[in-house]
Formats: C-alpha cells, sequence, structure tokens
C-alpha cells in the first residue's frame, strides 16, 4: 500500500475530510474491489484488531457489509444484538457502548436514529467510531461508496452534474453525499417538494420541479421519502408524490444520454422509483453500490486501524 495517510482517529462525518482524504479512500477501495473479486476472500491485514458493530437501528446493506468487510480483513467481528441487549432493562447508550469499549476493540461501528449519537459516541469511547448512519446526520461510508460508484462508471467524478432527489431534509445520505461530492467538484442539484430541500442551497441549485431538475443530469441519485422521521401533517402532503417525483422511464428520457441511475437502498418500488428503472441493467448503478460498499467499508476499518 502507498504512504499516504488518513489523518483522522474517527469517521463519525464528511464534513473534516478533505478531498485528498475521500480520494485516498477511494483509490484503496479499489483495491480491495479487486480483492472482493477474486476466489479467496480471507486476508490477515487486520489480524489482532476487534471490532465491534453496534446497531440500535434497522440495516440490512451496511450492517452485513461491515461485517463483511471487517471478517475479509481477517479481524475478529463482534455484533451486538440490540434487542437483545441490556438497553432493554434500562442502561443507557452512553454506559452501553462505554460497557463495549472496556472490552477493548480497536473499532466501534454504530447506528443510532438520533441524529449526533455518533459524535457524542466518539467521545465517550477510546475505539475508534465509524458513523454508520446516525438519524438525519451523516452516514459516510454510504457517501463514500456512491462517490466509488460514480468514479468508476465515468472515470472521473469533477465537473460531473448529480441530481439527489426526493426526501433530502431527512436524508443523512443525501446529506454527507452533497458534503462528498461538492468537495469533489460536483455540480450539485437537489430535487424534491419545497418541504423536504435543504435550507441551505450554497453551491446547490434547488429544483422542485422533477423533469427540470434531472434534465441533463449526469447522475439521478434516488431517496426514499422517511416517513419514520416525519410528522403527519408533512407526510399528508405528499399524496402525490409519486406523479410530482417519481422516477419513470418517461421521465428519465430528460437526463444526459448516458446517465446513471442510483439509489442506496432500501427502495420503495412504485413509489421514488419505478422497477422498470431500478431493474435497467443499462442505467441503474443500484447493485453495484451495494457491491462496492463492501470494498469501501473494508478501506475505511483499514485506514482508521492505522493501515494509513
Ligand atoms: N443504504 C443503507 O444505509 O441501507 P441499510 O439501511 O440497509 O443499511
Amino acid at each position: 500500500m502507498s504512504e499516504a495517510s488518513f489523518p483522522h482517529r474517527d469517521l463519525v462525518g464528511i464534513a473534516p475530510l478533505s478531498a485528498k482524504d475521500i480520494e485516498l479512500v477511494l483509490d484503496r477501495a479499489e483495491k480491495w474491489a479487486a480483492f472482493n473479486r477474486g476466489q479467496r476472500r480471507r486476508g490477515d491485514r487486520l489480524a489482532g484488531i476487534t471490532q465491534i458493530n453496534a446497531f440500535f437501528e434497522p440495516s440490512t446493506r451496511t450492517m452485513i457489509s461491515f461485517e463483511l468487510a471487517g471478517k475479509r480483513l481477517g479481524a475478529d467481528v463482534v455484533a451486538l444484538q440490540a434487542t437483545g441487549s441490556s438497553m432493554a432493562k434500562g442502561e443507557s447508550l452512553i454506559d452501553t457502548v462505554r460497557t463495549l469499549d472496556a472490552m477493548g476493540p480497536d473499532i466501534l461501528v454504530v447506528r443510532h436514529g438520533r441524529t449526533g449519537a455518533a459524535d457524542e459516541i466518539a467521545g465517550a469511547v477510546n475505539a475508534a467510531v465509524v458513523n454508520a448512519g446516525d438519524g438525519t446526520g451523516e452516514h459516510p461510508t454510504q457517501a463514500l461508496l456512491d462517490a466509488l460508484a460514480i468514479r468508476r462508471h465515468f472515470g472521473r467524478i469533477a465537473g460531473l452534474t448529480v441530481a439527489i432527489c426526493g426526501d433530502i431534509a431527512h436524508s443523512r445520505v443525501a446529506r454527507s453525499n452533497l458534503l462528498a461530492l461538492g468537495k469533489l467538484g460536483v455540480k450539485l442539484r437537489a430535487v424534491g417538494p419545497q418541504a423536504l430541500l435543504p435550507e441551505d442551497g450554497d453551491d446547490i441549485a434547488l429544483f422542485t420541479d422533477m423533469d427540470e431538475g434531472i434534465a441533463g443530469a449526469d447522475v439521478v441519485m434516488m431517496l426514499r421519502i422517511q416517513r419514520e422521521r416525519m410528522d403527519d401533517a408533512l407526510a399528508g402532503k405528499l399524496e402525490d408524490y409519486r406523479a410530482r417525483y417519481g422516477l419513470s422511464r418517461e421521465r428519465l428520457r430528460r437526463v444526459a444520454p448516458d446517465a446513471v441511475v442510483m439509489h442506496p437502498g432500501p427502495m420503495n418500488r412504485g413509489v421514488e422509483i419505478e422497477s422498470a428503472v431500478a431493474d435497467d441493467a443499462e442505467r441503474s448503478l443500484i447493485l453495484k453500490q451495494v457491491e462496492l460498499g463492501v470494498a469501501v467499508r473494508m478501506a475505511c476499518l483499514d485506514l482508521l486501524a492505522g493501515g494509513g
């Protein structure tokens, strides 16, 4: 591996990372992606390193890919079963993570429904903390894997136009992507109902009209409506959402000729995205995003464990 270094103890968000840090993660992830395509995917680079995954909110992609990532690098990986933990007896989140930390993990991967929880945990433990998603805060490894998927497809990132569409206000994926892609020189658009657009549009073009927002875009990144994070009044205003913002084949005619479609998952087919678009092998990067998620998480774990 190269002599470049990753000058961060934790990975709580994209905000503290420089473009150089992001590119280092992506370059390292390229190597792990090739490794993951091999026949025997078990290395020893993190032998002797202990990784605890503590997911206090549901997950499929992130949880399994962090487990695979640690195991493929040879780490000892343990998962806290949050529903069966002593939090059910009233133990607080911070007491829970301090208890885990007392067992001496090197890396603690955490997902929590409260914005700011990962930062709070990072301040309370000795282990390196990786934020696997905190409320509406950040989801840094999702943004890094999205950036890798874009870079791989186009061979570059700077100068591309990326339209992030849907429930941006409640999306940690959108927040991390806006930060990461902005640092990498992408022309950013946010597209959605006014109530779901970001408040601060600096360097981000805002659109409430989907057809205008995706016109000529190189990447259309669709997001799920996060009804679990909104009140009934707002949810009630979204009845015509599918017609106004759903990504259909018809609507996709407006994008750049070689444009791609992305979605972090989980998808609500027939709401924000039609199945014909999600499953379009020519345009959809959705399963490629999932595949690259393992490689990006391997790169992050390795760099945080001192593999800089
Ligand atoms: N994209 C993402 O975070 O998916 P999961 O909730 O399944 O981990």
